[in-house]
């Protein structure tokens, strides 16, 4: 059975959903690897490199696969040209790719969403929200003390004591955690601020202080964060400026899942952040959790720089596809037996990323959305 590996097509995609690394992985069970020219040359694979590792490499590496691994959504041409009922593996939002969704389910194809795996102990090796935000969250503690124009450690020299950059992350997630972990190694001071219960311990493991405010926690469903309600986003922005005026680097992250990213910081309050700090949104491209940041731009606001994240793991293409392969063979192989895609749609981890299958959609919110 051929597994294919497209060449991705967005704009400012670097990564590849399979790297060589990991191609033995699928022959070794019994699939044939077939590679698109140039699929890896942007996280600094070569095709000799493929070829090397026992892929066929050709321009018809799409034509009458039997699964084709992305990492973003297939191109409706890709999905024509695929097998009957084959499998497709990428990021694949529903809600915000309905049309290809119907081309999917009308052309028979299964196709699994990586944003819909399950956040179990289980599937914990396919989780690719998480591997994506590890990444994204080193890099934005990275960006931040590059474009910072201060030293972030305390240093005692002969010439006297340079106090340590004060950084402030306001989400705590994976990204967040991974931000200030970055940021601590780097030798900042780092408070934290999020919405969950379980946050502060989590903030305070990775040697952060957690940023207690006079509001409740703030969760929903599987441990995630819900939505705030207008009195209560005006209530923490409120309480959040002092301490956001206080930073000299802000790294924001949050997100609520399926929805707008919250806005965490007005323009008001990064205009009175001190001139020559630096503020980095992750989130710019779900809405931003910081006022005016725009998605691949540095923005100034006063003196203050404001830098929008857009596609940040694809800034450390090698590693991001090196964790993001692994997530996407680990969740072929689930699906997999003696070389043959066995698809066991009452398995929980199958079922719940799975969004069309035998010419029907399976995931629930979608039909509804669909309907
Ligand atoms: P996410 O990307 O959806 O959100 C990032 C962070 O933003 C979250 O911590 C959220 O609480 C925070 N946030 C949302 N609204 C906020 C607001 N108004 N103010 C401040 N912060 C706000 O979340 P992520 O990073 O994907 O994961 C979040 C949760 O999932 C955590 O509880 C994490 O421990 C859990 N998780 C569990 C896994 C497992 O059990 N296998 C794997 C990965 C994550």
């Amino acid at each position: 059975m051929k597994v294919a590996i497209a060449a991705e097509t967005r704009s400012g995609e670097r990564r590849v959903a399979l790297v060589p690394n990991l191609v033995s992985r699928l022959t070794g069970a019994g699939f044939e690897v077939a590679v698109e020219p140039g699929a890896g040359a942007a996280a600094h694979h070569s095709d000799d490199d493929y070829r090397a590792a026992g892929a066929d490499v050709t321009p018809d590496a799409v034509s009458g696969a039997a699964a084709l691994l992305g990492v973003q959504p297939p191109t409706e041409a890709q999905v024509d040209t695929l097998a009957d009922h084959a499998v497709v593996i990428s990021f694949l939002p529903p809600a915000q790719e309905l049309g290809l969704v119907t081309t999917l389910r009308d052309a028979n194809v299964s196709a699994f969403s990586m944003e819909l795996v399950p956040r179990t102990s289980r599937a914990q090796s396919m989780d690719a929200l998480s591997s994506q935000a590890l990444v994204a969250g080193y890099r934005c503690a990275i960006v931040a003390a590059e474009r910072l124009p201060r030293f972030f450690p305390l240093l005692m020299t002969a010439a006297g004591t340079v106090a340590p950059a004060k950084v402030l992350v306001l989400g705590a997630g994976v990204a967040g955690l991974q931000a200030i972990a970055t940021a601590r190694r780097l030798g900042a001071v780092v408070r934290a601020y999020d919405v969950r219960a379980a946050a502060a311990e989590e903030v305070r493991s990775v040697g952060a202080e957690f940023v207690e405010l006079e509001l409740p926690p703030l969760e929903g469903a599987g441990g995630y964060a819900r939505e705030m309600t207008e009195d209560r986003a005006a209530k923490q922005l409120e309480l959040l400026a002092p301490h956001v005026a206080e930073a000299d680097a802000l790294i924001t992250t949050a997100a609520v899942p399926g929805r707008r990213a919250p806005l965490l910081v007005t323009r008001e309050m990064v205009a009175a952040m001190r001139p020559g700090s630096v503020v980095v949104d992750l989130a710019a491209e779900q809405g931003g959790n910081v006022e005016g940041a725009v998605p691949g731009e540095e923005i100034a606001v006063g003196g203050v720089r404001v830098w929008g994240g857009a596609n940040v793991p694809s800034q450390m293409p090698a590693q991001a596809s090196q964790l993001y392969s692994t997530n996407v063979v680990n969740l072929l192989l689930h699906m997999a037996s003696e070389g043959k895609l066995a698809l066991d749609l009452d398995d929980d981890i199958v079922s719940g990323c799975c969004v069309t299958h035998d010419g029907k959609v399976h995931h629930a919110p979608t039909r509804e959305l669909l309907s």
